[in-house]
């Protein structure tokens, strides 16, 4: 398949030539990735069951794990979904544009291809102009899971988004790398308690001080519950062995050292992300991985942010998975 790329770098979204193109392509049933916030989206019209087809069959995705239906005002999400109400309104008032994805009870003209054949559908406002301004000019919601193929980082640049999807797909939207880097919290309100299912920047305890009552943190508890499809599948990990380790930076080295010597054969890749913010890590993680992988290193020594906060929990979910859950703390 030829696939056309529309680097709209520098460009304004309301006026550029590549995004009429790209709209018009969905509008004719094709799939195009397009950049958000977070990560990459590989994006179809959502109430277009052929189209929807084409993401699963692009990414070797299952076609039980459902997608993100990526609106961009509120009153689409009324369109798609039951239930909405109050509570609903003041998540979107807080966080929407924004990295928050609400699942609700799905109506009927949403197809269950979409959904991965659930009674629920994902919803999100993502705060990217290129992103908004493409779902306006198709005039239809966008269903987008991450643009990368299955089992690979989700991808926060435009080459990550070529690399694994040229040839694919039908389009590719180029823009700005996401400043975020990991894909949004994704919160299930389809019950009577509210549950995380996937964490994100937008943490739990900022969703609890909006709804003032208590959040679950679901999915990881319980892996491959049928309230959290995505989470039976194995993640992301590299090519390489992976080892997270955490302390203080003077240890973390010196354990490095150890590391080389005893291993003196290995190829050794560091990601040192110990001085960064959490969120400053979130954003170059996924890239990071995808360099090491490229560099064929035998070994990835990923540094954690020394500073952890509520952030630090969705990095975390995110590096442990990558590494097989391989951790060790540094102390003394
Ligand atoms: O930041 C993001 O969320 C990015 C950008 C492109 O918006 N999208 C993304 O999509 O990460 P994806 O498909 O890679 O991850 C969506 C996750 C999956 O774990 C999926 O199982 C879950 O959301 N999900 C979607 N619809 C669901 C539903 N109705 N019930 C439970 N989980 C759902
Ligand atoms: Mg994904």
């Amino acid at each position: 398949m030829d696939t056309r790329i529309y680097d709209v770098r520098g460009k304004d979204p309301e006026k550029a030539e590549e995004i009429r193109e790209a709209a018009q392509m969905l509008k004719d049933g094709g799939i195009v990735a397009f950049p958000t916030e977070t990560v990459y989206g590989l994006g179809a019209v959502a109430l277009d069951a052929a189209a929807v087809a084409k993401i699963y069959e692009a990414k070797g995705r299952p076609t039980d794990n459902p997608m993100i239906v990526h609106i961009r005002d509120f009153a689409e999400l009324e369109a798609l979904t039951n239930k909405a109400g109050s509570e609903v309104e003041l998540l979107a008032k807080a966080f929407w544009p924004g990295p928050l994805t609400i699942i609700l009870p799905k109506k009927d003209l949403v197809p269950d291809i979409t959904t991965g054949g659930l009674k629920t559908v994902a919803i999100r406002m993502p705060d990217s102009k290129v992103a908004l301004e493409l779902i306006r000019q198709v005039g239809k919601p966008l269903a987008a899971p991450s643009a990368n193929i299955s089992g690979r980082p989700s991808p926060t640049k435009g080459e990550h988004v070529e690399k694994d999807l040229a040839g694919r797909v039908h389009g590719i939207v180029i823009g700005e790398d996401c400043r975020v880097g990991i894909e949004s919290t994704v919160l299930d309100m389809s019950d009577s308690i509210p549950i995380i299912l996937r964490p994100g920047t937008i943490t739990a305890e900022e969703i609890k001080g909006v709804l003032g009552r208590e959040v679950l943190t679901g999915s990881d508890s319980e892996p491959g519950s049928p309230k959290s499809p995505g989470t039976k599948y194995t993640h992301y990990s590299p090519k390489a062995e992976m080892l997270i380790l955490q302390g203080e930076k003077d240890l973390v080295f010196r354990e490095i050292d150890k590391i080389k010597s005893q291993k003196a054969k290995l190829k050794i890749g560091i990601i040192d992300m110990g001085d960064k913010t959490t969120k400053e890590a979130a954003k170059v993680l996924f890239g990071e991985l995808r360099k090491k992988d490229e560099e064929n290193v035998d070994l990835i020594i990923a540094i954690a942010p020394r500073n952890q906060d509520s952030v630090g929990f969705a990095l975390m979910n995110r590096m442990l998975k990558a590494a097989g859950n391989n951790f060790r703390l540094i102390e003394e």
